[in-house]
């Protein structure tokens, strides 16, 4: 069923689990990712970024809000990264659920009061909002606490920032990167600061840039020809942790790219007479249900619905 971001990431807030929430640019990545939240009985967000809203229009959203009417656990379409009040006002009149207005680059009273203006917006109609304050960033173990307070999210700030906007649910910025470099090694994760605003704020914590870069998955893509650098990303253990600590809402994104190119350059690479779009998006559909299956038992969100 197509549900509201609220609907699914306060239950699980409260059961100290975490609720994936996986971008889509197409009908195989959206398949992958409700078919395997409904065989596995869990909750899932589907999101679309501003980019996925322009390449996929309406088509793609009516894709995600036909699997999600029929799916048999609750799912939510959430608008990723909206960049203002009309692209949230946009995404609510094509369907979505669930808005994100990230206002985040903006000075603290700015980004108050653009996440009003659509926390007021999205509330009238039923719709729930993410908002995000601290800016996102790979941050090294060693570097300065200073440095480090400049961009992680401040506890007390957020505080004030979800008094005075309303908004439902909060990104926080705790040392994650979007991408698939997100340092070198193990990234550093602030567990200290999660833990804190965790105990000032009883609302969903959200946590962007949250692939798992997994190695298999980079090998893959360098055996098939890919190119890539030294990538990493979340370890396992580090979103389990943060998941009992508040953080409901997990973004991927970097992950299901992957999988799908490793899926599709593997046929490529191996049988190269073949031009049945079937069974090349196929296959690459089963290497992205693979990591959709991984992840969900990772966040605990497994039978939760
Ligand atoms: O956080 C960004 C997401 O990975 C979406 O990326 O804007 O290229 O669709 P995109
Ligand atoms: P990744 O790049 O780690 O997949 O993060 C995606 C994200 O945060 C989308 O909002
Ligand atoms: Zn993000």
């Amino acid at each position: 069923m197509l549900v509201t971001g609220n609907d699914i990431l306060v239950p699980a807030r409260a059961g100290k689990y975490g609720v994936g929430s996986f971008n889509t640019n197409n009908m195989e990545i959206t398949q992958a990712i409700i078919h395997t939240a409904e065989r596995l009985r869990s909750p899932v967000m589907v999101q679309m970024s501003e980019g996925a809203i322009k390449y996929g229009g309406q088509d793609l959203a009516n894709i995600v809000i036909d699997l999600a009417e029929r799916a048999t656990v609750p799912v939510a379409l959430h608008l990723d990264h909206g960049s203002s009040y009309e692209s949230a006002l946009k995404a609510i009149k094509m369907g979505f659920t669930s808005v994100m207005i990230d206002a985040s680059h903006h000075q603290f009273a700015e980004n108050i009061q653009e996440t009003r203006r659509v926390v007021e917006a999205a509330h009238a109609m039923g719709i729930s909002v993410e908002a995000e304050l601290g800016r996102l960033g790979g941050i090294e173990e060693h570097i300065v606490v200073d440095e480090k307070d400049a961009f992680l999210t401040d506890p007390e700030e957020a505080v004030q920032f979800v008094e005075q906007t309303g908004t439902d649910y909060l990104a926080i910025a705790i040392g994650t990167s979007h991408g698939a470099y997100k340092g070198k090694g193990r990234p550093f994760i602030d567990h200290e600061r999660i833990e804190k605003i965790e105990k000032l704020l009883s609302i969903p914590l959200v946590a962007h840039g949250s692939s798992g870069v997994p190695a298999e998955i980079v090998q893959r893509f360098r055996d098939c020809g890919g190119e890539i650098g030294d990538a990493f990303g979340i370890a396992d253990e580090d979103l389990q942790r943060a998941t009992q600590h508040g953080i409901a809402k997990v973004n991927v994104d970097t992950d299901l790219r992957l999988a799908m190119t490793v899926g599709v350059r593997e046929i490529l690479k191996n049988s190269p007479k073949e031009f049945d779009p079937r069974k090349i998006m196929g296959p690459a559909r089963e290497v992205m249900s693979k990591i959709v299956e991984h992840k969900l038992g990772v966040l605990g969100s497994v039978g939760k619905a």
